[in-house]
């Protein structure tokens, strides 16, 4: 098994792309400090990264030792500041640029000097985060996809200011937990998102017009053009606030009405059904 470049790491944030970056370096060899301000998140966060190595051990890939010693390279803390002396920080908070803001200053003025802060954001400017500390040739965005251990691909996007030596630094950190990393830079939605979003709006628009059902839409996508699963299905499983979020930044930074989000995707985020970690998007979950 390949080891992780970094020995230590700190992931901030328990979320499902927190826990899942967590998990991805803890099963490299990375001893992983995993924080988050809610308690309650950081069990939620331990319980899934459990089920998700029970499901790698059921396939054979890793032993049921292999997924203890994972599970043991992983400790938790509510606190920032526990955060003290690690080489790599990976933030993956809410999506909110006052959020962020607050982490990286706290994390910038609590790390030291040679610390990476790196931003597993979806779409907020890296230059915009990295102007909250005094490192931004040193802050870089490390943006994994969901499910992140399965997902081979991390984008990694370079900030006004980011240096080349961190840069590659991160590009050999993503290989050496055996992700395909691809340099971008830092325009709104980067690429995986500016791409990706425009799809899952316009099946949105779809279901909204009536031109066809929620299953037909996902259907012609799978059979027709072979995505493992449908720009419904998968927009449940990202989450449709985030999938609002990230639509929001593409419309205002690239100022093109082509990225306006679909009312009736407002709709499902404002009745509070937000796919999948709800129980409810636009398919049910509750029963699985
Ligand atoms: N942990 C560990 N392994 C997992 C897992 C998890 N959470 N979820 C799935 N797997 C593994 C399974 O064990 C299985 O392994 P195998 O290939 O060795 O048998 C494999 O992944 C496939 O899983 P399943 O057979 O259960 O289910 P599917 O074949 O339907 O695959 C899927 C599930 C991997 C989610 C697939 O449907 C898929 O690739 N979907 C598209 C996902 C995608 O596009 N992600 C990107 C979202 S965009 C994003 O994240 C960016 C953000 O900014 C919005």
């Amino acid at each position: 098994m390949a080891k992780s470049m970094f020995e230590a790491v700190a992931v901030i944030g328990a979320g499902t792309m927190g826990n899942g970056i967590a998990q991805t370096f803890a099963t490299y060899g990375a001893k992983v400090l995993l924080v988050d301000l809610s308690e309650d998140a950081l069990k939620k966060g331990v319980l899934a990264i459990e089920g998700s190595l029970a499901r790698v051990v059921k396939k054979g890939v890793i032993t049921d030792a292999d997924a203890k010693a994972t599970l043991a390279r992983i400790t938790t803390n509510s606190k920032l500041e526990a955060i003290t002396n690690v080489p790599l920080v990976v933030e993956a908070v809410s999506e909110r640029p006052d959020v962020k803001a607050k982490v990286f200053s706290q994390l910038d003025r609590q790390c030291p000097p040679a610390t990476i802060l790196a931003t597993n954001t979806s779409s907020i400017s890296i230059t915009q985060i990295a102007a909250s500390t005094k490192r931004a040739d040193r802050v870089i965005g490390m943006h994994f996809m969901n499910p992140v251990p399965v997902m081979k691909l991390v984008e990694v996007i370079r900030g006004q200011e980011t240096s080349d030596e961190t840069t590659a630094k991160i590009i050999a950190a993503s290989e050496s937990i055996e992700k395909v990393p691809v340099a971008a830079n830092d325009f709104p939605g980067f690429v995986s998102n500016r791409v990706l979003m425009p799809m899952i709006n316009e099946a949105i628009f779809c279901l909204m017009e009536g031109v066809a059902t929620k299953e037909g839409i996902d259907t012609v996508m799978k059979l027709g053009m072979a995505h493992p699963m449908g720009p419904l299905a998968l927009a449940d499983l990202i989450g449709l606030d985030v999938c609002l979020d990230i639509l929001e930044v593409l419309h205002q930074g690239l100022g093109d009405d082509k990225y306006r989000p679909c009312p009736l995707l407002r709709r499902y985020v404002a009745a509070g059904n937000l796919g999948k970690k709800s129980g409810k998007g636009f398919y049910d979950y509750s029963k699985a």
